[in-house]
């Protein structure tokens, strides 16, 4: 079956021409009428609205609707979403895992919302034994039907890269008038990062394609889903030079995501495309009666198929999916539960200090700013930085690319060793805005020894820029830190990393109650064990020879890691891998200091020592090429 019928084909075109000028009608309309205000973008207050559904009426009213609210808008021309509503172990999460505080509306974009909508809560009642939960809610009326602002939002927040858009095959043959042009599902991004070119492609038959097949050279290889795995089809295919595989779902059956299995996922990666189709008689007809048959790859920009209202009311973005599971919803709404509570711990009464209010962070100045303590928050024991890292626009297309590390440095007195330390270390969320975060850094408060001190923030300075937010909160606590001491900075993790340390003997000031060790440890780069961003690393602290304070990042090598720190402030749906663990760290997260109480090992009264070791599994690193680095700052704090 072709994805668009001539009929419907001409209603699609239709559809994009007069789409424009529908969008700035409703926003006439919405202007003077009783439909609420106008929803202008990303970040706004998402005005009241309500739609029917199959068991009544759903009612979005601001400030009275409790918790979040996906808003999920289903076609069947989307590959993507075919395959997350087809499969079991995609719905479960929706059903077992959906946070509490979560609502989820399902819609429609097509004529079908009647049908979709009882097929949406057909396809969750097989996963669940006890019914659908009733914070989810399935409306029959079709987007383009609502009579609200959801479908200017879900039209304007339109897109085609990540599981965004309608990716598509394009069927061509001498023998035909029209393309046969049918909806795709590309292989997923973790074990085939190759994705398809721009040109056409000559496409081959190849059976079931399970073992490798002469004369698919250069061409797609066209290949049924029975007989062996997904993986193999690629892996024999690869064997015979093929540029390509398409994989057809067998007649009646779901597009699947085309995953790999155990073993086989390990590195190396296969280098050719892949992508899951629908059987086409006419493709199939064509190549049985020797026609020469062509293939290309196109992406058709859709409306958002995913948006969401946060706890507080402010309409938001979902970010990316990176495969279809109803996971990525379940994160969110795990970000959405955390900031929650953020915003409820930032209500706690403190003295706070604003040092950047949105200032654009980029180059090798950084952010920067001269902020003057009062004398009152000289006296305070505790300092935390609450930090929000957003973009130029309130869309999340205009943050910046890549996970960086973004470090603050303060300086008050210039000519104290503790001018330009390291006072706090963040890591950005890969084209997402929403980052912020509560870092309680208060062993390092004696870093503030002048009344007047200078705050810079920087990363990379070859980066897109950020935008950013610092308060620094002052309060009271039993104890005080009244001294640090730096230990150790990291370095270039090969061979020689841990002949560059050397034993540290210290004696603890008068007065001393408490002293902590506290360090601030990341791992970045890779060599051939993928060390010290997916790499399991060790970092010791060895206190007067015998006791052994071990920090190890096991999560490094785990890969759904950094979706267990989603629920402490990890920014969910990055539009890179931010899934798997790394070394101490996660995208779009601070990075949490370790802090370990070492009074009990000390001598207060007389000479300890420490000494650092950094050991990869167990052992002193030792890379052939390409090592990796520690980021590292550490500190003896001394508390009365
Ligand atoms: C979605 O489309 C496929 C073919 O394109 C079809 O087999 C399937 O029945 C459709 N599902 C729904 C719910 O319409
Ligand atoms: C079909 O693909 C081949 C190989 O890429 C190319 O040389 C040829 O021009 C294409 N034919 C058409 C009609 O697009
Ligand atoms: C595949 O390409 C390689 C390198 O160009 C060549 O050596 C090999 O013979 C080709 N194999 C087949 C089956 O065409
Ligand atoms: C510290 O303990 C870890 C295991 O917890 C061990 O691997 C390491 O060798 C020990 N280091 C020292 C210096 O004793």
């Amino acid at each position: 079956m072709t994805l668009f019928h001539v009929e419907n084909l001409k209603k699609h075109i239709l559809y994009n021409i007069v789409n424009p000028i529908v969008k700035c009608c409703i926003y006439i309309i919405l202007r003077g009428s009783q439909l609420g205000p106008v929803q202008r973008g990303a970040r706004d207050l998402a005005a009241a609205f309500s739609v029917p559904t199959l068991d009544g009426r759903f009612v979005y009213e601001p400030g009275l609707f409790r918790g979040s609210l996906v808003i999920h808008a289903f076609t069947n021309k989307s590959a993507f979403l075919e395959s997350l509503w087809s499969s079991a172990e995609a719905l479960a999460p929706l059903v077992h895992e959906l946070p509490q505080s979560a609502h989820v509306l399902f819609l429609s974009l097509d004529d079908s919302a009647l049908s979709d909508a009882l097929w949406m809560k057909e396809q969750l009642g097989f996963v669940s034994q006890r019914g659908t939960l009733s914070r989810l809610h399935f409306s029959p009326v079709p987007v383009f039907a609502l009579g609200n602002w959801i479908p200017a939002v879900l039209n304007s927040w339109g897109c085609t890269t990540h599981n965004c858009g309608l990716s598509q095959a394009v069927f061509t043959s001498g023998e035909w008038k029209m393309p046969v042009i049918v909806k795709r599902l590309d292989a997923r991004y973790d074990w085939l990062t190759k994705r398809w070119g721009q040109r056409s492609y000559r496409l081959v038959d190849a059976g079931d394609g399970c073992v490798p097949s002469p004369g698919v050279e250069g061409a797609v290889a066209w290949v049924s889903e029975d007989g062996c795995s997904f993986f193999t089809k690629v892996q024999s295919l690869a064997k015979s030079n093929v540029s390509g595989v398409l994989v057809y779902a067998g007649p009646g059956k779901p597009i699947r995501d085309m995953t790999c299995e155990g073993a086989e996922c390990d590195p190396p990666a296969l280098d050719v495309p892949a992508a899951m189709v629908h059987l086409e008689p006419s493709v199939v007809q064509a190549l049985r009666l020797g026609q020469s048959v062509n293939v290309s790859f196109q992406a058709t920009p859709s409306p958002k198929f995913f948006i969401c209202i946060d706890q507080q009311g402010a309409l938001v973005e979902m970010g990316g999916f990176l495969y279809p599971t109803f996971k990525f919803i379940n994160w969110q709404a795990q970000w959405f539960d955390f900031h929650t509570r953020l915003l409820s711990a930032l209500q706690i009464p403190a003295t706070v200090l604003s040092v950047f209010d949105r200032v654009q962070m980029q180059g090798q100045r950084g952010a920067r700013a001269t902020v003057h303590l009062p004398p009152e928050v000289l006296d305070s024991d505790l300092l935390e930085l609450e930090v929000s890292l957003t973009c130029p626009s309130s869309r999340d297309m205009s943050c910046a690319h890549w996970d960086r590390t973004v470090q603050l440095f303060v300086c008050c007195d210039p000519q104290s060793e503790h001018c330009n330390t390291e006072l706090g270390r963040w890591i950005t969320a890969f084209r997402r805005g929403s980052g912020h975060w509560l870092t309680d850094v208060s062993p390092l408060l004696p870093l503030l020894d002048s009344p007047t001190c200078s705050f810079t923030m920087k990363t990379d300075p070859w980066a897109m820029p950020w935008v950013v937010s610092l308060n620094l909160r002052f309060n009271s606590a039993p104890l005080r830190p009244f001294r640090v001491t730096s230990l150790y900075t990291g370095g270039t993790f090969d061979k020689g990393y841990n002949e560059r340390y050397q034993t540290f003997q210290f004696m603890a000031p008068d007065s001393t109650k408490k002293v902590e060790l506290y360090a601030v440890i990341t791992g970045h780069g890779s060599d051939e064990n993928e060390c010290v961003e997916f790499c399991v690393t060790s970092h010791h602290f060895t206190v007067n020879s015998v006791y052994n304070n071990t920090l190890t990042f096991n999560a490094a090598d785990s890969p759904l890691g950094c979706t267990l720190k989603v629920s402490e402030g990890a920014v969910p749906n990055e539009y890179g891998t931010w899934l798997y663990g790394r070394g101490g760290w996660c995208c779009g997260l601070q990075v949490d200091p370790w802090r370990v109480d070492l009074t009990q090992q000390l001598d207060l009264s007389g000479s300890n020592s420490v000494l650092y070791s950094g050991l990869f599994e167990d052992r002193h690193p030792n890379p052939s090429a390409q090592p990796g680095y520690i980021i590292m700052s550490s500190f003896l704090v001394f508390y009365k």
